[in-house]
């Protein structure tokens, strides 16, 4: 927990540790999130896996050297087999495999080209599973770029930001502020954002932009107006002061990819310019909040479920 921002910084959830096509080559990977060392890799029956980092026999870093093979990783050190579930399944030089040597195997999930982990405090199994995204399995849409930022916040400022309708004029240049309204269900916040935008020829064109958060982890961001265009947005704690955002666009494959690229440039920018404010700012328990403004405490109630 940080002085500047009080709050619980590893929340309940799906959060994304890499992608798929960094996972390309089998791993390892070493991880570093939740204030702790992961590695990742991907076994030959095609399963990606998660553990602690630490070999349970002298401690040697699994993501360090560590081999794949044989189902699970080959330890740098003396050789320990490591297997998907954490459990060692073959030691070089002995034929008993003492019962204690297993280490942690995280929940994991491969969706849509991301891979998500499932972390909780107390190690509780998942209460929700993500759903895919239905334009994954259209031959309509296909993704795009991807992004990454480490910015020196924690993810619940990062998410207030969909829901603060003021900023987007002041920090993003907005015409005027959006009109936000917020349903919750449970583990899933919907926020949906009448705006108006400013088309490539000036002319100003109503839009929206519906935000789908599944946990704190991993949300949707569709925008309809000018162009049509999806983000996948996930917010990934690595340690009491750190977060990784992840922005993977995809584009409908029709003859408006030029601005569907432009408003996806337009995205990214924006989240550089909310960068400065977050990584300076202390976090208000009690905002002085206006008329307009009170979707951030619904936010807030939503959001503290998995703090
Ligand atoms: S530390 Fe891993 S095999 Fe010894
Ligand atoms: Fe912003």
């Amino acid at each position: 927990m940080s002085a500047r921002i009080p709050l619980q910084p590893f929340p309940r959830g799906w959060f994304q540790v890499a992608t798929s096509d960094e996972l390309s080559t089998g791993g390892p990977i070493s991880l570093r999130c939740f204030g702790q060392d992961l590695v990742l890799f991907r076994t030959q029956d095609g399963q990606a896996r998660v553990l602690d980092a630490h070999c349970p026999h002298m401690g040697a870093h699994l993501g360090v050297g560590g081999r794949v093979e044989q189902g699970g990783i080959r330890c740098p050190f003396h050789g320990w087999v490591i297997s998907g579930e954490g459990k060692c399944v073959h030691i070089p030089y002995a034929d008993t495999i003492p019962p204690r040597a297993r280490i942690r195997a995280w929940e994991v999930r491969e969706l849509d080209g991301l891979i998500l982990v499932h972390h909780a405090l107390g190690g509780e199994p998942p209460a929700f599973e993500i759903p895919p995204l239905a334009e994954a399995r259209s031959t309509e849409w296909s993704p795009k770029l991807s992004k990454r930022w480490r910015v020196r916040t924690h993810i619940q400022e990062n998410l207030e930001n969909i829901v603060d309708p003021a900023h987007f004029v002041t920090v993003h240049g907005m015409l005027v502020p959006p009109r936000t309204e917020i349903e919750i269900e449970g583990h899933i916040i919907r926020s949906r954002s009448a705006v108006k935008q400013k088309g490539p020829g000036g002319q100003v064109v109503d839009g929206t932009i519906t935000w789908e958060g599944h946990g704190m982890g991993y949300g949707t961001i569709r925008f309809t107006g000018i162009v049509e265009l999806l983000f996948v947005n996930t917010v990934t704690p690595i340690d009491d002061e750190l977060v990784d955002i992840r922005v993977a666009f995809w584009l409908r494959n029709d003859g408006a990819q030029r601005l569907g690229q432009a408003l996806a440039a337009e995205v990214c920018r924006q989240i550089e310019e909310d960068i400065p404010i977050w990584e300076n700012k202390i976090y208000r328990a009690q905002p002085v909040l206006c008329a307009g403004e009170k979707g951030i405490m619904t936010f807030r109630k939503w959001s503290s479920q998995f703090l």
